[in-house]
C-alpha cells in the first residue's frame, strides 16, 4: 500500500458543503506534474474546476520522473484505493493500467470526444474502450541558438553528424571567446524512460528502427542502431558535459536556458519556458524537427502525449469525469497552448489567438508529423520493463561500460526471453 500521506497532498478550492440542488459536493483528488509550469496549469486549471462546480481538488505530486509515477498507480488501482480519482497518464501507460480505468464513451458527449485527433484517441483506446481523454500531444524536438547560427554563419543542422560538427565548432568558438562554461548539445541520457525516447530518437532516424516493430518483433541487435548510439557516445565530455548522464528535461532545460549551450532537445514545454519574458533566450532561440541519421529518414522525434482518466475505484466517478472534461476541454485547451502545450482538439489549430501567440506550431508540425511511437502497443503491460532494459542498456553504452554492438545484442537477447514469457 502506498502512503499517500508521504506525498504533498494539497487541498484546493472552494469547499462548500452542500450543492444547490441539495448533491453533496465531492473531492476529488488529482495527480499532476511535481514541479513547474505543468503543476501550475495544472493547479489553476483544478481550483477554477472547483469553483465552478463548487467541489474541491486534492492535489497529489507526481514523483519528478514521470516513470515512477506508473509502479505508485499501480499500486493504489491494484489495492482498489479510493485515494485516486483523476490520473495524468502518459500515453505508454495506458495498455497497464486499462482494467482500472472507467470507460469514457458512455459518460463524455460523443461530440466532444469526435473533436480530438483520431490519433489521440487511439491512444486512449483499448479494446474499442476510451479509458482517459487526450490532454496534449507533443514529440521531441530540437531547440536551437538562432543568434549563435547567425554569427558563425552556420545553418539550422539537418543531420546528426552536421549537429555534431556545428556544437563543436560554436562550443570551441564560444569558450575561446570567454564563455568558458559552453557546451554544444544537452540532452536527458539519465538513466530513466526519457533516455528511451532519446535514443529512439537517434536510432529510428538512423534506419535503425524502433527496437521491438509494431508487430512486436525485436529489431534492437542492428548496424544502423549501434551506429546511432556510438555516435551519440562520442558527444560524452565532447559536446554534451559528462553531467548529461544524469540529466532529465529539466536538467538539459536548466543548463541551456542559462546560455550555455547551442543545441538542446527537448518537449515543447520548453519553448513556452525559453521565450517567457523573463527568460535570457527570449528571441534567440529556434525550434525545430529532430535531425535525421541518414539521408531519406524520418526526423523520429518520440511521440509522447498527455491524458486523463479516471480510476474505477473513485467514491464519485461523475464528479472525476467533470473534472477531466474541463481539464482536457477546448477553453483549457486553449490556455495551456499559450505555454507551448501542444492541444489535442483539432479545431484549435485554425484559432487565430492561438496561431498568433503559438506560431512556433508551425515550425513543429512536422515533427509531429513525423515522429516516432516507442512500443508501447506491442508490449503492453511489459512496456516498462522493455524500456528499462532499453535505457539501462543505452546508458551503459554513453557511459562506455559496454560498446554499441554487445549492449544491443544484450538488450535484444534479454527482450526475447521477456518476450517468451509473454507480453
Ligand atoms: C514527457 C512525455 C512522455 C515521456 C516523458 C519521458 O513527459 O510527454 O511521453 O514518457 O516525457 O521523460
Amino acid at each position: 500500500m502506498i502512503n499517500l500521506r508521504s506525498v504533498y497532498v494539497a487541498a484546493l478550492g472552494a469547499s462548500c458543503a452542500v450543492f444547490a440542488f441539495g448533491a453533496q459536493a465531492a473531492e476529488v483528488s488529482l495527480f499532476c506534474s511535481s514541479s513547474g509550469v505543468e503543476l501550475e496549469l495544472c493547479q489553476s486549471a483544478a481550483e477554477a474546476w472547483a469553483k465552478e462546480t463548487g467541489n474541491t481538488v486534492k492535489i497529489n505530486k507526481m514523483p519528478a520522473n514521470w516513470g515512477d509515477a506508473l509502479p505508485i498507480y499501480q499500486q493504489l488501482l491494484a489495492s482498489k484505493s479510493s485515494d485516486a480519482d483523476v490520473l495524468s497518464l502518459d500515453n505508454i501507460w495506458v495498455g497497464a493500467l486499462a482494467p482500472h480505468l472507467v470507460n469514457l464513451k458512455d459518460k463524455v458527449p460523443a461530440e466532444e470526444i469526435d473533436a480530438h485527433f483520431k490519433s489521440a484517441l487511439a491512444d486512449a483506446t483499448v479494446n474499442d474502450q476510451l479509458l482517459a481523454m487526450p490532454w496534449y500531444i507533443d514529440a521531441g524536438l530540437m531547440f536551437y541558438r538562432k543568434d549563435l547560427l547567425e554569427k558563425y554563419g552556420k545553418p539550422v543542422p539537418t543531420t546528426w553528424q552536421e549537429l555534431t560538427d556545428t556544437a563543436a565548432f560554436i562550443q570551441d568558438k564560444e569558450r575561446a571567446g570567454g564563455k568558458a562554461d559552453m557546451w554544444g548539445h544537452v540532452w536527458q541520457g539519465r538513466a530513466y524512460e526519457g533516455l528511451t525516447c532519446d535514443a529512439l530518437e537517434w536510432v529510428a532516424s538512423n534506419g535503425g528502427g524502433t527496437f521491438v516493430d509494431a508487430k512486436g518483433d525485436i529489431t534492437a541487435n542492428n548496424p544502423n542502431a549501434a551506429a546511432a548510439l556510438t555516435l551519440a557516445r562520442s558527444w560524452i565530455g565532447k559536446i554534451s558535459p559528462e553531467g548529461v548522464l544524469n540529466y532529465d528535461e529539466e536538467g538539459a532545460r536548466g543548463v541551456f536556458e542559462t546560455g550555455n549551450s547551442v543545441f538542446m532537445r527537448n518537449w515543447s514545454y520548453a519553448w513556452g519556458t525559453s521565450q517567457a519574458d523573463n527568460s535570457p533566450l527570449k528571441g534567440k532561440v529556434g525550434v525545430t524537427a529532430l535531425p535525421v541519421g541518414k539521408a531519406g529518414e524520418k526526423s523520429s522525434g518520440c511521440y509522447g502525449a498527455g491524458l486523463l482518466g479516471v480510476s474505477k475505484y473513485s467514491k464519485d466517478v461523475d464528479a472525476a469525469v467533470s473534472l477531466v472534461r474541463y481539464l482536457t476541454g477546448a477553453k483549457e485547451q486553449k490556455r495551456r497552448a499559450m505555454s507551448a502545450y501542444s492541444p489535442t482538439i483539432e479545431a484549435l489549430y485554425s484559432d487565430p489567438e492561438i496561431l498568433k501567440s503559438y506560431s512556433f506550431l508551425t515550425d513543429v508540425s512536422k515533427a509531429y508529423a513525423d515522429s516516432a511511437s516507442r512500443p508501447s502497443q506491442a508490449t503492453g503491460g511489459s512496456y516498462n520493463r522493455v524500456s528499462q532494459r532499453i535505457f539501462n542498456g543505452v546508458h551503459n553504452v554513453l557511459s562506455g561500460k559496454e560498446t554499441a554492438e554487445d549492449s544491443l545484442a544484450k538488450i535484444a537477447a534479454d527482450l526475447e526471453r521477456l518476450k517468451k514469457r509473454g507480453w
